[in-house]
């Protein structure tokens, strides 16, 4: 049975072609570390990470390489940018739909007094910047918001939150997990101060590389969460005050950032668009990456509409934003347990989903989809139109060949 991996935004698989071959490169013929040997291994090593960090400023309109700090995934960076830069009685507001990456931070540093608000997800199943104003207070510090939601792919209005946090003289922070690779992300256009990104999933590279970037003047504001040897600025018991050195202590993950450089060559060659700003030409996102998966989420719901409308009933519970979304598709059954149906997917079908509440609990409570959770498809670059046909089609046997006939 053919495997059909449609949880795209837990981990993307297949990896870009060429990552594990240059992970294995590195692993097999260099295996040095950077800023800390003068051979030639460990100079190599370091023009993989440079040319990584600069295909990352490129790809997010990042003010310099140097702003781009590598960390172990987004779940990293997004506790050292709320921990670094958050002080007891700031307050700040985040979106409905935000992860636990930013919502335990957040609860773990209330006991530390800081303060946040939620601001409420608006009819159209996404953020009106409108809303936040009631919440700014003097104390107000910062918006935090995901790009886009991992249970519903209701994309926030990020531009219009960095015009927002202007005028409020807010930092604009951005947890990108779910559209780097898929949507453009222009730190400079949307006035973004801090991001966090995942290596493994739009990005198409390995696992356990991820990182952020953030302003000159944001770093400023930031204080080092981890603190350690950096390979420069030795004689020194404070860390650097240089990028990035100021934010990655100890050894990086270089089998993982060669890994990453692979898939991102990869990304700027096959889908250019994705490195193109917020202002460049509309017509190159309309054949990119984002409108390709989009056709296949259209396809899967298209079907899933057709399953209810032959059911005669809403079998399939469809959570559809109104406002724009990246492709992921989050359903839930009425009369049956979503594990059961996620097991019989894979078991019976070989589709792979995600299962319950994705980590995301604030999204959930935002879609009425709390606690039961939903069964999440999300598309990636590799997707055909037979994988969207053959969710539709395993969907149909399943809730009309099957459970219709049982209940009738
Ligand atoms: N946050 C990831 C997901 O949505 C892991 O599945």
């Amino acid at each position: 049975m053919k495997r059909i991996h449609l949880d795209q935004a837990a981990s993307s698989f297949p990896k870009a072609p060429g990552v594990s071959d240059a992970m294995k490169r590195f692993l097999d013929e260099s295996g040095a570390n950077i800023a800390r040997g003068s051979y030639k291994a460990a100079i190599e090593a370091e023009e993989r990470v440079f040319e990584t960090r600069s295909l990352l400023a490129r790809l997010f309109h990042a003010p310099d390489a140097k702003n781009v700090i590598f960390t172990g995934g987004a779940t990293t960076a997004l506790n050292m940018i709320l921990r670094g830069f958050l002080h007891p009685g700031d307050h700040v507001l985040v979106s409905a739909f935000e992860h636990n990456a930013v919502m335990r931070p957040l609860t773990l540093m209330q006991k530390d007094g800081v303060i946040f608000d939620v601001i409420p997800a608006s009819a159209d199943g996404g953020m009106h910047l409108a809303d936040a104003d009631a919440f700014v207070t003097t104390q107000t510090k910062a918006i935090i918001m995901t790009h886009a939601s991992n249970v519903t792919g209701a994309v926030m209005p990020v531009r219009e939150a960095g015009l927002f946090s202007k005028e409020y003289g807010l930092k604009l922070i951005v947890d990108t997990a779910q559209t780097a690779g898929i949507l453009p992300v222009d730190m400079e256009a949307f006035g973004i101060d801090a991001l966090a990104f995942s290596g493994h999933k739009g990005l198409l590279g390995p696992q356990g590389v991820g990182g952020m970037v953030v302003t000159d003047e944001m770093a400023s504001m930031m204080t080092p969460l981890i603190a350690g040897g950096t390979g420069s600025f030795s004689h020194l018991y404070e860390m650097p005050d240089v990028l990035p050195d100021r934010f990655e202590a100890g050894t990086l993950n270089l089998p993982g950032i060669c890994g990453l450089e692979a898939a991102l060559l990869f990304l700027r060659e096959v889908h250019p668009e994705v490195f193109a700003g917020a202002q460049e030409d509309a017509s190159l996102q309309a054949e990119g990456i984002y409108a390709r998966e989009t056709e296949l989420y259209a396809r899967l719901l298209s079907g899933i509409d057709a399953i209810n409308e032959e059911a005669g009933k809403e079998c399939i519970r469809v959570i559809r934003p109104q406002c724009a979304c990246v492709p992921l598709l989050s359903i839930a059954f009425k009369d049956h347990d979503q594990g059961e149906v996620a097991r019989q997917l894979e078991e019976k079908y070989g589709i792979l989903t995600r299962v319950g509440l994705h980590c995301a609990p604030a999204a959930h409570h935002a879609s009425g989809t709390f606690p039961d959770g939903t069964i999440r498809f999300s598309f990636g670059a590799f997707h055909t139109e037979e994988d969207a046909d053959s969710a539709v089609l395993a969907l149909h046997e399943m809730v009309i060949d099957r459970w219709k006939l049982r209940q009738d």
